[in-house]
């Protein structure tokens, strides 16, 4: 990478395409105003007001909820809105896209594989039978909700994607977050729906494609920790298979 900025100053190179011209992908270099508090999402707008309004990316909320700003920055999947321009200076920062999406535009790419995915483990509530209103709610204990609570933080960002080794060369996997949500649904005392996500779950395109590298954990910006999801649904499928082929009369849970 380049040298380091001038004083006062920050670099951005910052990836650029657009698919109506015949430039190609190519990075281009910013200068903006250094500021401890920035983040790069800042840095970000601060170009596209005052520099180039040509460049495109997605935000939303700018505190780490909406999940929208993630790319890479300096070759790491980040949430842009958490990511201090402090923690790089003087040095240069490199933004791209997240990785292992195809880009649209700029900082933009197509979010369909990953939607796709998502709904195939039916990340809601599934019942057999709805029970009447009248009935009340279904309640839950504090034990049970700490079961699955961790998994409930997902905000849908897609950086344990970026940083899958599994999903860069099998993009049909279907990922740490949709696994992660499935288990949070499949731990879920109000819910029935196990059986049906199991089918899409153990699939060939499934757990078992995870190597357990541990990547999607590290960047996750929520402590989700998709990488243990993925293998306690590693170890049900495992009791699933012994209790259908040691144990056929037993119940399926
Ligand atoms: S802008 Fe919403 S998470 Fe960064």
């Amino acid at each position: 990478m380049a040298n380091s900025s001038a004083p006062g100053t920050m670099r951005l190179e910052v990836f650029r395409y657009s698919p109506e011209t015949t430039d190609g992908p190519h990075f281009q270099t910013y200068e903006v105003p250094y500021r401890k508090d920035w983040v790069v999402l800042d840095a970000l707008n601060h170009i596209k007001d005052n520099t180039d309004g040509s460049l495109s990316f997605r935000w939303s909320c700018r505190m780490g909820v909406c999940g929208s700003c993630g790319m890479m920055v300096n070759g790491v999947p980040k949430l842009t809105c958490a990511a201090f321009l402090r923690d790089y200076y003087p040095d240069p920062i490199r933004v791209e896209p997240l990785a292992n999406f195809p880009v649209l535009r700029d900082l933009v790419f197509q979010l369909d594989s990953f939607l796709d995915k998502l709904k195939s483990v039916q990340p809601w509530i599934v019942r057999k039978e709805e029970k009447p209103v009248s009935e009340g709610e279904y309640l839950q204990s504090p034990a049970q909700l700490a079961r699955f609570k961790d998994f409930t933080m997902c905000i849908n960002c897609m950086l344990c994607y970026a940083a899958c080794p599994v999903v860069g060369l099998e993009p049909h996997f279907l990922g740490p977050a949709a696994i992660a949500l499935a288990q949070r649904y499949n731990l879920d005392s109000r819910d029935q729906g196990r059986a049906q996500r199991q089918e899409v779950v153990a699939s060939e395109d499934g757990i078992w494609q995870c190597t357990f590298v541990g990547e999607c954990s590290a960047v996750c910006p929520k402590h989700v920790d998709p990488a243990g999801a993925i293998q306690q649904a590693k170890v049900a499928s495992t009791l699933d298979w012994f209790r259908e082929v040691l144990w056929p009369w037993g119940q399926k849970q």
